[in-house]
């Protein structure tokens, strides 16, 4: 079967991760997918030196990705409200299938993208927009779909984390570590979207819809960030037996589903308390399961790459005409086991 054809907006950090994914991991993910996934064009202003892009066609114009004829699904990481919307909707009037790791997008902009993609009769992928790497969208959607949900919360900011986290491991100062942060590609292009609860926001906005079926109520949300926090209140905390994690709560209450960002008092004996640096990690209750819990690496440019190329098979398994490899059975390869247990 011929590959499917994806076009990459944006090399950025999760850009080049994506590529480079793509890339080194070709042979497994064709497997999985049921067919191969190349990268037909990439839309990128400067080149990015993590990530060597030699022989895949650059342009400066993502709107001729969204153009493209022979592109089947847009990868929208150029990340904002305004060109990755235009971007966006063009791309679904195109007919074409969008992947998108742009939770600002989603949580302001998403009932109007979903109900054009509905009408278009293509799907919208976004589980990179939400904690990186930990597929919590897939959990919440399929592996919970038997559920009521009571609640969910979690550390949903790997910037805030991180820096909560040196300023009580290593007495750091706050703009310190958000320097590294930004160094580190973890934050984003405007960092007070990091410390002042608006990105964990953007992200519950995105759980809650999915965990409670209701639209993206953003503008809902109590929004508190880490920026009045010094390495002192950090201490105290410590002292006192208790650790401060930025936390995202969406609970169903009896007057309607609370949303809520803002630092937290949490006992230091917690596993939530012991999720450091840029992990995340999230908490669900339902009323089957009883509590779970998914924690891995939130922001990063691997881990964010990873959720993306998994919403890049899941396209590409909806695309095929053959209704067994829409969820597929066990996809065997010819590497046979050890026959030496360890
Ligand atoms: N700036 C975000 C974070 C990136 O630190 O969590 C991942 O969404």
């Amino acid at each position: 079967m011929k590959p499917v054809k994806v076009g990459i907006c944006g090399l950025g950090t999760v850009g080049g991760g994506t590529f480079n994914v793509l890339k080194r991991n070709a042979e497994e993910i064709a497997r999985r997918a049921g067919r191969g996934i190349e990268v037909a064009q990439i839309a990128a202003r400067s080149s990015n030196p993590q990530c060597d892009a030699t022989g895949t066609p650059i342009t400066d114009d993502v709107f001729a990705v969204a153009d493209n004829p022979e592109i089947d699904i847009v990868i929208e990481l150029i990340g904002g409200y305004t060109v990755a919307r235009e971007l966006v909707m063009r791309a679904i009037d195109n007919g074409k299938h969008v992947v998108t790791a742009n939770k600002a997008l989603i949580a302001v902009h998403g009932n109007e993208i979903f109900a054009r993609a509905s009408e278009k009769g293509v799907i919208v992928a976004f589980e990179a927009s939400v904690a990186g790497g930990i597929p919590i969208i897939k959990a919440l959607r399929e592996g919970l779909a038997g559920n009521r949900i009571n609640w969910l919360a979690g550390i949903i900011n790997g910037t805030g984390n991180f820096i909560l986290t040196e300023m009580r491991e290593k007495g750091r100062a706050f703009e310190d570590v958000l320097a590294e942060a930004q160094a580190l590609g973890y934050a984003e292009a405007d960092p007070t979207f990091d410390v002042e609860g608006i990105d964990a926001a953007h992200k519950l906005t995105i759980l809650a819809s999915i965990a409670f079926g209701i639209p993206l109520q953003f503008d809902k949300a109590y929004t508190e960030g880490i920026t009045r926090l010094t390495t002192a209140d950090v201490g105290y905390a410590e002292a006192l037996g208790y650790r401060i994690k930025h936390l995202g709560v969406a609970r169903s209450t009896a007057v309607g589903i609370e949303l809520r960002v803002h630092p937290t008092l949490i006992p230091a004996d917690r596993l939530i308390a012991n999720v450091n640096g840029v992990m995340n990690a999230v908490m669900v209750n339902g009323d089957a399961v009883g509590s779970t819990l998914y924690y891995g690496a939130g922001a990063g440019m691997e881990p964010t790459a990873s959720a993306v190329v998994a919403d890049l098979v899941d396209v590409t398994r909806a695309l095929t005409t053959d209704p067994t490899n829409r969820v597929p059975h066990l996809a065997f390869q010819a590497e046979q086991l050890s026959d030496h247990p360890v």
